[in-house]
């Protein structure tokens, strides 16, 4: 796998990710998706959508408010609880998350479900150092609320207040009655959402896998209570699949249950699908278990009845739901480190090769006439053709060589290219990526090819 720094630089260069505000020399921790970027984001959300709402069972799309009546944070627990524990140090006044500064310390360590007193112990009797000021000389951990205040209307004052949502899921939460309401559906059904999210990280970095603006694609997947582990155990199944499907190597994945005495005090099950980054095993996706604890706390401080009557039985309880909630960016990251290699060639040549599925190549092909002033004018009409379908992208600078390494390296799994036999048969080379094998095809097949191809 290649090195995060090594990612970073070929980011940049090849228009994937930018640093945020770089001419006025940045804003700390934010990137702009580029050209490449911001399709290979589409192409994500794209497939999310249709694996996790479209051909799930019984899963509808939401598209709610970032900004929401502030009881919404109150019900959820954001305001009293979504908070992590902060450390500051004496001499460098720098500020960690005190569970990371633990894990640092020992990977083996699960700080997630300890207090504050007892990560500070932990922190004290180990002599713990902060990596700039070389000392242990630390002030007492404080809860950090993460979410991030602003103000509605003009004038700044607290009955105004309100916050960037720090999750999408809770305008689902909210909107559960409105769904069942007006698409009859039954339990179990879900409800599938994407949308930007925003939290006041500590220590946001590692490149894009921790930032403090983010999208989520979240699903709130209710179903009878009873039944919910049977469900966390199919969307776990799921999740894995869709990674799998999608070309990440089963050896970068693993799936990390949370111990019983770390789950939060709502849930009764939660994993972590954790990938092999090059720091190593992190958090990729996470699937919980919620109970009815979200619905339960928005009827008891709404006052409006959540509760759903089962057609079948007469019964009225309210659902518990199950939870699977990615950010895009992390999936990014990991089809770029899952995906981008130095390839060593027979000729002994070196390739930069991103192998990514066809579904998600920011590019599905590359149109490029062999010479320019006799093939442009056809490359350019069969660019046409397929633009009405597909992101394609056209080329005719520098010799066809060093075309195809441009499109490898940035995914393209096709090179469509239109040669002297196209003028007298109405055929194309297609170049493929992976092999680099070479075949012929005509024209009108080409559109048929390429969505075969980005099936999955
Ligand atoms: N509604 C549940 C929820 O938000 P979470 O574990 O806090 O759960 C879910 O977040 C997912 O969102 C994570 O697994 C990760 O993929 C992504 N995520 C969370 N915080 C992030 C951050 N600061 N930067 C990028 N992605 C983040």
């Amino acid at each position: 796998m290649v090195t995060l720094e090594y990612l970073v630089q070929y980011a940049k260069q090849t228009g994937f990710i930018f640093q945020g505000s770089e001419i006025y020399g940045g804003l700390a921790n934010t990137w702009d998706y580029g050209p490449l970027g911001s399709n290979l984001k589409k192409n994500i959300k794209e497939a999310w959508l249709k694996k996790f709402v479209k051909q799930a069972p019984n899963v509808v799309a939401l598209d709610s408010s970032i900004l929401l009546n502030p009881m919404v944070w109150q019900a959820s627990g954001h305001l009293s609880g979504f908070s992590d524990p902060l450390i500051e140090n004496k001499t460098s006044n720098q500020r960690y998350r005190a569970d990371k500064l633990i894990l640092a310390h020992d990977p083996t360590q699960k700080p997630d479900g300890w207090t504050e007193d007892e990560m500070y112990d932990y922190i004290m009797k180990h002599q713990i150092k902060d990596p700039v000021s070389k000392t242990s000389d630390w002030l007492p951990i404080r809860k950090f609320n993460m979410m991030f205040k602003t103000f509605q209307g003009v004038v700044e004052e607290t009955a105004n207040e309100v916050y960037l949502r720090p999750e999408t899921a809770q305008g689902i939460f909210i909107n559960f009655k409105n769904i069942q309401r007006s698409t009859r559906l039954k339990v179990p059904f879900g409800v599938g959402q994407i949308g930007k999210s925003f939290r006041n990280e500590i220590t946001p970095g590692n490149f894009i896998f921790r930032t403090r603006e983010f999208e989520q694609m979240e699903l709130e997947f209710f179903c009878k209570p009873g039944t919910e582990l049977e469900w966390f155990d199919y969307w776990i199944n799921y999740m894995m699949k869709f990674l799998k499907d999608l070309g990440i190597n089963p050896e970068l994945l693993r799936a990390e249950p949370h111990a019983k005495e770390a789950l939060s005090h709502y849930s009764n099950a939660t994993t972590d699908i954790e990938f092999k980054y090059p720091w190593g095993f992190d958090e990729l996706w996470g699937i919980a278990s919620r109970t009815d604890f979200d619905l339960t706390q928005h009827q008891n401080l709404s006052k409006e009845d959540l509760t759903y009557l089962d057609p079948e039985t007469n019964e009225r309880y309210i659902p518990y739901v199950i939870e699977p909630s990615v950010g895009v960016e992390r999936l990014l990251l990991i089809f770029l480190l899952n995906g981008l290699e130095e390839e060593k060639l027979e000729s002994g040549d070196t390739r930069q090769l991103l192998k990514i599925h066809p579904a998600l190549a920011p590019y599905k092909a590359a149109i490029l006439p062999l010479v320019r002033k006799e093939h442009s004018q056809k490359a350019k009409e069969i660019q046409a053709l397929l633009a009405e379908h597909f992101d394609v992208v056209y080329d005719e600078t520098q010799n066809i060589g060093k075309r195809y390494r441009r499109q490898d390296a940035i995914g393209t799994p096709f090179c469509i290219t239109v040669d002297h036999q196209t003028m007298i048969d109405q055929t194309v080379t297609i170049r493929h990526r992976d092999s680099m094998e070479q075949t012929r095809i005509a024209i009108d097949s080409l559109e048929d090819f390429i969505r075969k191809s980005i099936k999955f």
